[in-house]
Formats: C-alpha cells, structure tokens, sequence
C-alpha cells in the first residue's frame, strides 16, 4: 500500500476531509493551506461534517416531537455553537459559562437544559434569569436548593431529574456514568421518592425525566436497556400522578475513531424509537444531549513535525501540538488517527514512529507505534479532533491554546485566533 493510499484507509470524516492531488483537503481547502495563513497547532473543522452529523439525528427524529439540545462540553467554541444554534439546536449546558457562550452564540434560552452534578446557586439564578428551558437535576440537596433559589425570585425551575439507570454503556471508566458506582444521577430505587420530594417544593415545576449512561457507546443494547428502566420509571411516576412533559435520553452515541462501527444515529433512533411506540410513549415530547456524534469527526488538528529523534528501542518524532492541545491519549488512552497532510511518495520510508509533544511529561504522546514515511518540517494532522480536544486544551507548559478556523464549502474563517504569551498573563500580578 502506498504512503497516501494507507492514509486515506486512516480517515474518518470521508468524503468530506479527504485527499485530492495528494493533498489533504477539508471540504474545498487545502490544510497545508491553512497551516501556512495561521500557523500550527491549528485546529479546523468542517460545517459539513457537523450538519451531516446532526442531519442523521434529524432523520431519525422525522416527525416526533424532539428537541437535539447540543451537549456543549464537547466543543464550545462560539463559531461551532452558532452553526448548530442556527440549524434548531438547543444546548446541554454544565456551568454559569457554557450559559454565558450558549446565549452569546444566539441559543433561545428556552432551548437550553442544564445538566451537572454541581451546580452553584450563582449559577442557578443566572439560568432562571435567562428562562432556560429546564434543569437536570443530579441528588435531593440540589432540588432543595434550586428550589429555594427558585422560589427566593418568585420563580419555579422548571426540573426533571436524571435518574442513574444502573446500565454498563461497556465504555471507558472514565466515561461511563449510569452505574451505580458513578458519582452521577438519583439511584433507580430513590427516584420515585425523589419525584414526590420535587413536586412538593414549592420552587419547582416538574416537567420531565432524564438519563444519561455514558460517552463514547458504540454498541445499541446499552440504550434499549437504559430506555426499558427509565420507561418503567415513568409508568411508575406518572401512576402516582405526576406528568412528565419530556423523555431526555442524554448523549453519549460514539463515532469511528480507529475502526469502530457505532449504530448511526438515525438507526439507532429506529430502534429506540420502535420501543417508544410499543410503551405507549411515542408521542411525548423527546430531548437527547449528543455532544462528541456531533462534531468529533468534524475535526482534525494541524501539526509540523519539529525534530526526528529515532532511538534504540523507539522512534520519536516530535511535533509542536502536545498534551495540552489533545490531552485524549494522555488521559483515557485514547487512539486518534494521524495522517500526513502531503503523504511522501516514497514508501520506503515507512517507519514506525511515536508521535509526541514537547510537553515535558512521558504521558505527553498523541499516538504510538504509528507508520509514517514522514521528515522534520512536514505536516501531519490529528484526526477526530473535534470533540473533547480544544474544550479540555489547557496552558500547561505556558503553551498558548491553538487556533481554530471553521470551514464551509471554499471558504475558511479563523474563529479563534491563537492565544498569545500576552493573553496568557493578562490576569496575573506579582
Ligand atoms: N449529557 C451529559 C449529562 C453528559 O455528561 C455528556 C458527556 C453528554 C451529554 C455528551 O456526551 P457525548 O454525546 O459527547 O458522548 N472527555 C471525555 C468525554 C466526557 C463526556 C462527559 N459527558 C472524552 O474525551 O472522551
């Protein structure tokens, strides 16, 4: 297999961000291009990509009554935001600054829910000032407080209460929140009681029920099976007189990034949808909180290779994108795809190399054991980079975070420029 030929069979987010005359493209741009205008680490993403992810959703949604609330943690840059604001997303919000970026990228409040197991009573009153559309509440002393908080400004908080369905979403502990064992939701066996609690508090208005099983899910019975518990929640609130306006299923739908085939998203809406209908609940009023589906093939992150340093044991090659740009591999293992923005035509030059940032941790790696023909000065980007990468980028090092530039079509717009040493020490003294 050729240098190039073995990249393409690497990329995820195909045809979209592909290779034309040896060149990787995003859509109608060249990388090496935008590499060149801003320099790297750069992270770019595709519009198309992201509407193609959200379009699935969509299809699969036809003719229901659901509500995508984009799960910002993901990727909350304010470009991003306003492309999936202006295509009828909603957003899943976790603190009083996703609120603040959400309204600015042009979200109807009544389109946002507030997830997250500590939220602050700040926080809490900014969100009912802003008359968000409802709060997921985690444990019995956060519906108190909201409550009070609530009813101190004359308001009720619209709530639904995620429930911990106790499911294996047979993902990376890390990132599996629906067993008992997590830190996250109302345990099962509490949650009637815990709905009886909030419908008594004068600050609250129930209004719906909500779960969330993990992240990265890649197989369908995790979500039956967390549907059936939470239906069976439901039967059991509203036999005991309390009606929920909407069903939430949280997010948490995986993409491919090194060969796995996750259900897509209109399929995996088929099914759920099929076990809706055969419990009477078709009809009622859906939300759902993807985040990573949406945008993590969207993007890639451009880096140079600064210094090869082949050894006795390894190979390093050395690139000017690091731990504090994509800290996924260093904190959950995590494999993403790297490719070379002008693959080499010889192929013999095909060595197997560690890819690793200048950060100065042996955790500070973005890929291992992986086959590049590649020399100092070429580009190379940073597949699956869309999701969880520049939202969980960092200053460690003092590295400034990198730029961002958003792509539609032909043409590309720098959304973020790149932080400066400057924009770095802005909120210090001696
Ligand atoms: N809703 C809630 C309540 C969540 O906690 C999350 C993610 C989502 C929705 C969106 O899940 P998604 O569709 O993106 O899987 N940093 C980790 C992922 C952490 C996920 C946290 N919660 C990673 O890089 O893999």
């Amino acid at each position: 297999m050729s240098s190039l030929e073995q990249a393409r069979t690497d990329l995820p987010a195909r045809p979209f961000i592909d290779y034309r005359d040896g060149q990787l493209m995003v859509e109608g741009v060249s990388a090496a291009e935008l590499a060149r205008a801003h320099g790297t680490p750069l992270f770019v993403y595709s519009q198309a990509v992201m509407l193609d992810a959200l379009a699935a959703y969509q299809r699969g949604f036809a003719g229901r009554q659901a509500l995508i609330c984009y799960a910002m943690k993901a990727n909350s840059t304010l470009a991003v935001l306003r492309t999936f604001v202006q295509a009828g997303c909603g957003l899943d919000i976790v603190s009083g600054g996703e609120l603040e970026r959400a309204l600015r990228a042009g979200v109807e409040p009544a389109k946002v829910i507030f997830s997250g197991v500590g939220k602050t009573r700040a926080e809490m009153r900014l969100a009912l000032e802003a008359g968000i559309g409802c709060f997921n509440v985690e444990s019995l002393p956060e519906l108190d407080v909201l409550s009070e908080v609530a009813a101190d400004m004359g308001l009720r908080a619209p709530v639904s209460l995620r429930v911990n369905p106790d499911v294996d979403a047979k993902t990376h502990p890390y990132i599996s929140t629906g067993l008992k064992g997590n830190k996250f939701g109302i345990a099962h066996t509490d949650a009637l009681a815990a709905y009886r609690h909030a419908a008594a508090l004068p600050g609250l208005k129930v209004t719906g029920i909500d779960c969330h099983i993990g992240s990265q899910i890649t197989e369908t019975s995790p979500y039956l099976d967390a549907m059936d518990r939470v239906l069976d929640l439901v039967d059991a609130i509203e036999a005991g007189g309390i009606t929920l306006e909407h069903i939430d299923f949280g997010g948490g739908l995986g993409i491919n990034y090194h060969g796995e085939t996750p259900p897509a998203a209109d399929a995996l809406w088929q099914l759920l949808l099929a076990k809706l209908d055969a419990r009477g609940y078709g009809q009622r009023k859906l939300v759902i909180e993807p985040g990573r589906s949406l945008i993590g093939n969207a993007g890639i992150c451009l880096t140079e290779a600064v210094f090869l340093k082949p050894g006795e044991q390894k190979n390093f090659l050395i690139v000017d994108a690091a731990m504090n740009d994509l800290p996924r591999p260093a904190m959950y293992e995590a494999y993403h795809a790297i490719v070379p923005v002008q693959p080499r035509e010889a192929n013999g030059e095909i060595q197997s190399w560690d890819v690793v940032g200048p950060v100065c941790e042996s955790g500070d790696w973005l890929g291992r054991d992986r086959q590049l023909a590649v020399q100092a000065g070429d580009l190379l980007a940073v597949c699956s980079a869309g999701a969880y990468c520049m939202s969980m980028s960092s200053n460690y090092n003092s590295r400034g975070r990198a730029a961002e530039v958003l792509v539609d079509g032909d043409q590309a717009r720098l959304v973020r420029a790149r932080e400066s040493v400057e924009d770095q020490l802005r909120l210090e003294s001696i």
